[in-house]
């Protein structure tokens, strides 16, 4: 049986993830911090799988990671533990820079040193390339040589932890590779987030339980946002191929915030011109303007493909969180 490890197993992604090697008949070892509340809730329909285990870890815990790596010598690692919110790591940089750059050089250290056949899965971000895209056929987007700019503490760090994917890879021969990742979301996606955000809150509107109007931020700023569904599959290919690489997984379209809203508000027959007012504590110092990802390269050598649409997205968020007010 293929061994994988998944730090970040919690989170969005790490359940989605779970499920999917899960199906693949992999044991899935979930490390996941220790905590004062249960938040396993993503993950509890797993908790019963033989084939699932969860370990306690922390990324900035560098003998924790040589454990673990000790003890399994897994076969995949996927790294998608993070502090993962870009308004929280300009109040908490150098928490953010621990948890999302030197947690990353741990883990590499420990596979360097233990466990060197270790296939490693990075979690990298679009917000790496901050303000930058480029220009294709009059169209402005990014892909895999756009330069990197990152306009937040949470882009800077993952920007490095890019850059030591690259060097254990060339250096030590380590297959490892980041996933360039944009916006993807869920009915699972954290409630601080924008997208979820609205959904929770029309869940609310919808079954008379929201207090006041929902507050945002800045609503001009574009994201292309896909489900993180499809997204943990292009993370699961790029470990099945001969070279490590990085790849650029995005659905190459992009919608403003307002869009978001709008497309939210009306799939529920609702008007966010009566429930939505803009709080300027809600903008961040700098901001990414501009999001839209030329996943050409992951079509075509990993045969991925996006299958949900922005607008089932945006359904499959409402109608979860109505169902669930
Ligand atoms: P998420 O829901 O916020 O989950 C983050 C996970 O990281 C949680 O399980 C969290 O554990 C864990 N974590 C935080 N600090 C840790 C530490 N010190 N040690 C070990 N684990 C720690 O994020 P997500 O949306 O699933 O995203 C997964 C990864 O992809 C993250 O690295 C994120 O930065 C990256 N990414 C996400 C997107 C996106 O749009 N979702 C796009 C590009 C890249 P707790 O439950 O204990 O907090
Ligand atoms: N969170 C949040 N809350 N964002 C708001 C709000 C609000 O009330 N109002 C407006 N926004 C705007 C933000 O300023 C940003 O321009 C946009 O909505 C999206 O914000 P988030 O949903 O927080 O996502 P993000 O794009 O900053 O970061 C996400 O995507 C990255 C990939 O590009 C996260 O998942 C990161 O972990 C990920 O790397």
């Amino acid at each position: 049986m293929t061994i994988a490890l998944i730090t970040g197993v919690t989170g969005q992604d790490g359940s989605y993830l779970s499920e999917l090697l899960l199906s693949k008949d992999y044991t899935v070892i979930g490390l996941h911090r220790r905590s004062s509340t249960n938040n396993l809730c993503r993950i509890k329909h797993l908790l019963d799988n033989p084939n699932f285990r969860l370990e306690e870890f922390d990324l900035t815990d560098p003998s924790g990671c040589n454990r673990v790596i000790n003890q399994y010598g897994p076969q995949e690692f996927y790294n998608l533990g993070a502090q993962s919110h870009v308004g929280t790591s300009f109040r908490q940089p150098t928490s953010t820079f621990e948890i999302n750059a030197v947690g990353v050089i741990n883990v590499l250290e420990s596979i360097r040193n233990y466990s060197p056949k270790t296939r490693f899965y990075q979690a990298g971000t679009s917000e790496m390339f901050g303000r930058n895209y480029v220009v294709k056929n009059g169209n402005q987007c990014q892909d895999e040589d756009t330069p990197m700019l990152p306009q937040s503490p949470y882009g800077v760090a993952k920007l490095a932890s890019h850059h030591m994917v690259q060097i254990y890879r060339s250096a030590y021969g380590i297959f490892a590779g980041s996933g360039i990742l944009f916006n993807h979301e869920s009915p699972r996606r954290g409630e601080n987030f924008v997208t979820r955000k609205i959904t929770k809150y029309i869940g609310q509107l919808v079954r008379g339980k929201a207090v006041g109007k929902l507050q945002l931020g800045n609503l001009d700023s574009h994201r292309d946002w896909g489900h993180a569904e499809d997204y943990v599959r292009a993370m699961w290919l790029m470990m099945q191929q001969d070279v490590p690489d990085d790849y650029v997984v995005a659905t190459g379209t992009t919608h403003s915030v307002q869009e978001f809203l709008d497309a939210a508000f009306s799939s529920a027959n609702l008007d966010p011109k009566e429930h939505v007012s803009i709080d300027p504590d809600l903008f961040r110092p700098a901001e990414v303007e501009y999001l839209k990802g030329d996943a050409t390269k992951a079509k075509t050598i990993l045969g991925w493909n996006n299958n949900i649409s922005f607008n089932q997205l945006v359904l499959d968020m409402v109608e979860s969180d109505i169902s669930n007010a």
